[in-house]
């Protein structure tokens, strides 16, 4: 290994670019690649920083000096960019969803594993102090009863992205399924089910819903209720709210600042955060830093091979509840994959 960790970065976009800013915080390594088939070699962040760019992984792959590869591209692409860089001995970081069904999945853990390599994955929620605080709460609140989730972006992502997404389920969704088994480790569910509308018709045309409200029940009692919009005229909004037999913990949006005005017209507060690069900034940047600290360790990731599926499945199960209308036995329909 050189004295500096070398990465490559796959798919230059929203995503890709705020691992570009994290991976420049940080001293311990160097951005040596980046891959993006549609970006200029004139554009500005080619010139303003010091990588190569190339249309093509495989340069980047046969490189002995690269440790490790980012994986922003768009969706469809993960699996292939994933088992190849693995399979060349790179560590791998990558953006949710990292497989379209539950045998990708297990393929690339179990290759990672193999090649004795990193997997982690772009749950950045997880690295959020604001939730991590909401877990630590757990100590204190006891057997959780019931939980809510509100988990509405902002703005409304472009057309061309949500056509390519998967749906919501699998790319937004995903996030808040992730969450649960952050809060409350490897949980499957007894049953999902969901119901979803389209408010927007290009959305509808698609098809995909923009706006989803799905409950679990688990076997030890516990309820939880997740609603998410594409679309939230007010901010980004991203609020849980534990019900436990002892007490409640509430992780609340982040504002701008904490100002109120209060005037004889009424009390006004500053808006709730625009969206997502501004909510977790700082997020990105912790879980890029975790990568990269991981990668001497080797075989290390930040979500289990179970977790991963199990929120992929739980995906899986909430959409073909929206489209059928029923309730899904989720034990009976998907156990078995996920202990397979
Ligand atoms: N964790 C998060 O909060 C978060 C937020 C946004 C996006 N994402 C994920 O990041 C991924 C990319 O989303 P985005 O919003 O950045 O999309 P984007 O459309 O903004 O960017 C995608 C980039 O990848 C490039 N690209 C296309 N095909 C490629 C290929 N074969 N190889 C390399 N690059 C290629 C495009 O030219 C573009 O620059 C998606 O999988 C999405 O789910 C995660």
């Amino acid at each position: 290994m050189s004295e500096k960790i070398n990465l490559c970065i796959v798919g230059l976009g929203r995503a890709g670019r705020f691992h570009l800013q994290a991976i420049k915080k940080l001293d311990s390594c160097s951005l040596k690649y980046v891959v993006d088939p549609g970006i200029a070699e004139n554009d500005e962040l080619v010139s303003s920083n010091n990588f190569t760019l190339l249309s093509e992984i495989t340069p980047a792959l046969s490189d002995t000096q690269l440790n490790g590869v980012i994986v922003s591209a768009p969706t469809q692409f993960h699996y292939e960019i994933i088992c190849r860089a693995l399979q060349a001995g790179k560590h791998v970081f990558t953006e949710k969803p990292l497989g379209k069904t539950a045998t990708e999945i297990k393929t690339c853990f179990d290759l990672a594993k193999e090649k004795g390599l990193s997997l982690y994955l772009g749950f950045q929620r997880r690295y959020d102090t604001n939730f991590i605080a909401l877990k630590k709460s757990l100590e204190t609140i006891g057997q959780v009863r019931t939980i809510k989730m509100s988990s509405r972006d902002n703005p409304k992502p472009s057309l061309d992205y949500l056509k390519i997404s998967g749906n919501i389920f699998h790319d937004m969704l995903i996030h808040d399924f992730d969450m649960l088994q952050f809060l409350l480790g490897d949980k499957v569910p007894v049953a999902v089910s969901a119901f979803g509308h389209a408010y927007d018709p290009e959305i509808k045309k698609i098809p995909d819903f923009d706006t989803v409200l799905v409950t679990l029940k688990f076997d030890d009692g516990l309820i939880c209720a997740i609603d998410t919009s594409r679309i939230a005229e007010y901010g980004y909004d991203q609020r849980i709210e534990l019900f436990a037999e002892k007490g409640m913990a509430i992780a609340e949006n982040q504002k701008n600042n904490t100002v109120e005005v209060h005037t004889k017209k009424g009390s006004f507060l500053t808006p709730i955060n625009y969206s997502f690069p501004t909510r977790y900034k700082d997020a990105y940047s912790a879980e890029i830093a975790d990568f990269v600290a991981a990668i001497p360790k080797e075989n290390s990731v930040n979500v289990s091979k179970r977790q991963c599926l199990i929120g992929h499945l739980i995906a899986q199960a909430a959409y073909n509840s929206a489209i059928t209308n029923s309730v899904i036995d989720f034990k009976k329909e998907y156990a078995g994959i996920i202990d397979d």
